[in-house]
């Protein structure tokens, strides 16, 4: 298909379902009429009731309860499932921390983890009997802890998902707790929605006040909502951990997915040159619209996934695949140069090629294993070209700021596929689990419509409450 056709085509599929949300919402939007009778006697009264989706009410309203999609263990399995609507307690905060009002919020992967319960339950991590997910949103500062000095309510920001320990910042409390170094050396480190129970796939979440960031202001609340996760550990992976250089190579498994879209624009950025592997026509073309010196439709050699107890004859398939992978890579460089990093999240199926086709001290920098973590791989190739193998896990603080700072400038950009409504949260990650996604996706919760930029455009969108004086 030509390239202006399938634009188009990907263009008025966004459109349509552009039009299926702003309908949602406009149902929202007049339930938040009928709330509008909602008597609040005093101004800053307490509130039972959890405030209609869709608005902005005054500052000083502070209800009790508030909408949340919640998981529990019963529920484990795929996200139609896992997932379900309850009125919950807002959270309460700590000194340092910060409620904040969600106006979107982004969907990811640990959202699926989470539902599933596999490999492990995230209860039994955080040991509550309710798990919210959502480790990325836009939002509302609403209330601040009472040590909170760097953040105001009514500040529009994004939050980062990375909890440091709380004992990292005043005292040390085993070995393991390292002042002043990176926080993610901590033992206390936890992913906010993953490894805690109150995510943002809800009305309210609670951060602490160094997860706040401030919202980049030319971008929508949707937009702001959808980067933070994947960038910020896209760009702890090649930034800080693979210490990609100008003019090197880098391979990018499953280049048009949610890390994938940042990695192609962080080499891009770099002066690296990104050979990006998905596995449709359609998603090569936002690669190379993304920055991608070349694209491998994984599709094209089918005998290159791993799995464990292979036979003998499928095993030499696999390297006969791998081979002509690592051709078609030359292909692309038009010369025979393999990559200097390899961007991997995949694991287990595509963990032998990475380190067959990754150059002599090249680097494959991994953070996830989303088809399986038992990696099997011929360890030859690793010692005697002496490649490295780096493992990273999201960002701290400090690579957060910076590389928010560049969204900020417009120098990397969000690259938000569709936008949901709140309704939609299971669905949504019923898609991704299915593989039927590319890029990121966001969910509006707060904001009652698309393209809203800021609190007032919001407020005078959403029909806010106001509380009665
Ligand atoms: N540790 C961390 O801090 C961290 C942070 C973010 C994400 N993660 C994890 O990283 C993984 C990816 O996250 P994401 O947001 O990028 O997900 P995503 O949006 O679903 O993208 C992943 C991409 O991987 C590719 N893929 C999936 N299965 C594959 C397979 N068997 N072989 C080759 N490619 C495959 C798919 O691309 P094609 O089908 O086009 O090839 C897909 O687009 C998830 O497991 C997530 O939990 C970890």
């Amino acid at each position: 298909m030509a390239k202006g056709k399938k634009q188009s085509k990907r263009a008025s599929k966004n459109k349509v379902h552009d039009e299926q949300v702003i309908e949602n919402t406009l149902v929202v939007v007049k339930e938040a009429a009928d709330m509008e009778s909602l008597a609040y006697a005093v101004r800053g009264a307490d509130i039972t009731e959890p405030i209609p989706l869709g608005v902005v009410p005054d500052l000083d309203i502070m209800p009790k309860t508030m909408r949340a999609w919640v998981i529990r263990r019963e529920r484990h399995g795929e996200p139609m499932k896992s997932f379900q609507e309850e009125v919950m307690p807002v959270p309460d905060i700590g000194p340092n921390e910060v409620l904040v009002l969600v106006m979107a919020a982004g969907v990811n992967y640990n959202g699926i983890w989470a539902g599933r319960g596999e490999p492990i339950s995230v209860l039994d991590v955080h040991k509550e009997n309710y798990h919210i997910a959502g480790s990325d949103a836009s939002g509302i500062v609403w209330k601040v802890g009472s040590n909170v000095k760097s953040w105001k309510p009514g500040d529009e920001v994004i939050l980062h998902c990375n909890i440091e320990s709380e004992t990292h910042t005043t005292r040390t409390e085993t070995p393991y707790d390292f002042i002043s170094y990176d926080p993610m050396a901590s033992r206390g480190q936890r992913i906010w929605g993953y490894e805690t129970p109150d995510g943002s796939f809800a009305q309210f979440t609670k951060v602490q006040a160094q997860q706040v960031l401030p919202k980049p202001e030319h971008l929508t609340w949707e937009e702001a909502a959808s980067y933070g996760l994947c960038y910020f550990t896209a760009y702890r992976m090649l930034i800080t951990q693979a210490q990609l250089q100008p003019s090197e190579v880098v391979l990018v498994w499953g280049a048009a997915g949610g890390l994938g879209v940042f990695a192609l624009q962080l080499c891009k950025m770099v002066g690296a040159d990104a050979i990006a592997v998905v596995s449709s026509d359609e998603k090569a073309e936002l690669c190379m619209e993304l920055g991608a010196k070349g694209v491998i439709n994984r599709k094209h050699f089918p005998n290159i996934m791993f799995k464990h107890g292979e036979t003998e004859e499928e095993k030499a398939k696999r390297l006969e695949d791998m081979k002509r992978f690592g051709q078609a890579i030359w292909k692309i460089l038009g010369e025979r140069r393999n990559p200097n990093v390899v961007f991997e999240h995949v694991g287990e199926a595509t963990f032998p090629t990475s380190v067959f086709v990754c150059s002599r001290f090249g680097r494959i920098v991994i953070c996830a294993g989303t088809s399986g973590y038992d990696c099997v791989f011929d360890v030859r190739h690793l010692w005697m070209h002496q490649k490295r193998i780096l493992g990273s896990h999201f960002a701290n603080a400090l690579e957060c700021i910076r590389a928010n700072e560049l969204v900020r400038k417009g120098i990397i950009k969000p690259v938000l596929s569709h936008t949901y409504a709140y309704d939609e949260i299971p669905h949504v990650h019923q898609i991704m689990y299915e593989n039927k996604h590319s890029g990121k996706m966001a969910v509006l919760v707060q904001a009652s419509e698309l393209g809203l930029k800021n609190t007032e455009e919001a407020k005078r969108a959403g029909k806010p409450l106001q509380a009665r004086a």
